[in-house]
């Protein structure tokens, strides 16, 4: 099976190591792909934001399957243009894709089809802004949010009127460009965050989905959730204290009206849902979609998935996924992700790395090969991964070999898990106080 794979990261490195180890021979090609991808098959450099360039590709080289890693080449309409030439796409179409592309659209979405989130207001003048503000009844910190895509940045937790004042004038100025001259006030979510994943078919004629593990992602930079938001520092799942019914209430509170709403709006499906969710006092409410795989969770989700991963994929590609439990390995995954010097601000480039034997998965992010020698060359650098009978032998396991991968200035989180672990060990539920 041939099959482009768009994108570079650390997911997409995951990704590709789960496409090769199919028992199937599998060639993989990467677009633009890294030097690390490059080892794992070939790499062709293509502008992920034109899908004329990638279909001129695919008409060219007929892969079996295009999977997309990243949400802009879906919000640019690679899909659709993937699609068009009648090549089997694991992406959605761009309308699809307006539920990460667009808050305002994901929020009017949430509320058109009743899954519960955050009360919100769309804005998109000044003066309208500045009064809603000084009139806030819903408490701090007031959530603002660029409407459009911002590489992860455009939302602001303002803990005061006058830093919420800042940030959307300065969000109105252009901060984001378009993306954030409309702008979503939310009101504060309090609770416990998660990542659900789940594969979606859906067309006019039918709707299908599968549901992936749990994961918890650690966006702060520094241990116990200190210091600014990052990419994501580590990530594992599914969480030790979820319980049958807790993943029911998910799924019936958001992820069925979700697929239900997407038929109903004629939106077609053919990738993965992302759901930032949290667990509040009133249950789990939907904080936003994303509408590809999660960055680090798939490293994790990769270490438990016990399926043929481009077979799985090409399935809901072609719009014929079954609706399913999907085959996990009984174990908890875990990834602790090793970030530059200066990350998340900027990222400390070309410092030498040194690799010794990890016993766990390695996974390249942010790295280049220089004669011979892997150098940092992004924020998020590598990613130790493993999986293991319970989550304290996971976190165990990458604390060995820890050891393993060092530069100067390398940062880690240690405690990856281990707010969940002592949750769990004191026998709390989801729905104890996070
Ligand atoms: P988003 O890109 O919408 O997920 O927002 C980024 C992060 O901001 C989320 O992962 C949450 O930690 C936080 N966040 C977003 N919306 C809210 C909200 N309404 N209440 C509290 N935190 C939020
Ligand atoms: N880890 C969060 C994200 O991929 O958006």
């Amino acid at each position: 099976m041939k099959i482009l794979l768009l994108g570079s990261g650390g997911r997409e490195y995951a990704l590709a190591l789960k496409l090769r180890a199919s028992a199937r021979p599998v060639e993989l090609v990467s677009a633009p792909g890294s030097d690390a991808l490059a080892e794992l098959g070939a790499c062709v450099r293509l502008d992920l934001e034109n899908p004329s360039e990638v279909a001129t590709w695919c008409a060219s080289n007929r892969p079996d399957l295009v999977v997309a890693g990243p949400e802009v080449p879906l919000v640019a309409g690679v899909g659709d243009a993937v699609r068009g030439l009648g090549i089997p796409c694991f992406g959605h179409d761009a309308a699809t894709a307006h539920l990460e592309g667009s808050k305002a659209f994901a929020k009017a979405f949430m509320q058109r089809h009743g899954i519960p989130c955050a009360a919100s207001h769309t804005v998109v003048e000044l003066a309208a802004g500045e009064a809603l503000i000084r009139t806030w009844t819903h408490g701090f910190p007031i959530v603002l949010k660029a409407d459009g895509l911002a590489a992860g940045k455009g939302v602001v937790l303002a803990q005061s009127e006058a830093e919420a004042l800042v940030t959307f004038r300065a969000f109105m100025a252009g901060q984001f460009g378009e993306a954030s001259k409309t702008v979503v006030f939310e009101a504060p979510l309090v609770g416990m965050e998660l990542s659900l994943h789940v594969l979606v078919d859906v067309d006019a004629n039918h709707a299908s989905y599968a549901l992936l593990p749990a994961c918890q992602d650690h966006k702060r930079i520094f241990e116990q959730d200190q210091g600014p938001n990052t990419g994501g520092m580590g990530a594992f799942g599914p969480l030790p204290f979820l319980r049958p019914q807790d993943i029911e209430l998910m799924r019936t509170r958001l992820v069925e009206p979700t697929v239900r709403g997407l038929q109903v709006d004629g939106l077609n499906a053919r990738g993965v849902l992302f759901l930032g969710v949290m667990w509040t006092a009133q249950g789990p409410e939907l904080l936003e979609y994303n509408v590809r795989f999660g960055d680090p969770e798939t490293q994790v989700l990769m270490q438990l998935l016990d399926e043929d991963l481009g077979r799985l994929l090409l399935e809901v590609a072609e719009g014929r996924l079954v609706a399913r439990d999907l085959k996990l390995k009984p174990h908890t995954a875990l990834t602790v992700v090793l970030a530059a010097e200066d990350y998340p601000e900027g990222a400390r480039k070309g410092v030498p790395i040194t690799i010794g034997s990890p016993a766990v998965t390695l996974i390249h992010a942010g790295t280049r090969k220089q004669d011979g020698q892997w150098l940092t060359n992004g924020g998020r650098v590598l990613n130790l991964a493993t999986s293991a009978p319970d989550l304290a032998a996971a976190r165990a396991a990458i604390e060995g070999s820890l050891s393993q991968v060092h530069w100067p200035g390398m940062q880690v989180r240690r405690d990856i898990g281990l707010k969940a672990l002592r949750h769990a060990e004191a026998g709390k539920t989801v729905q104890d106080p996070w």
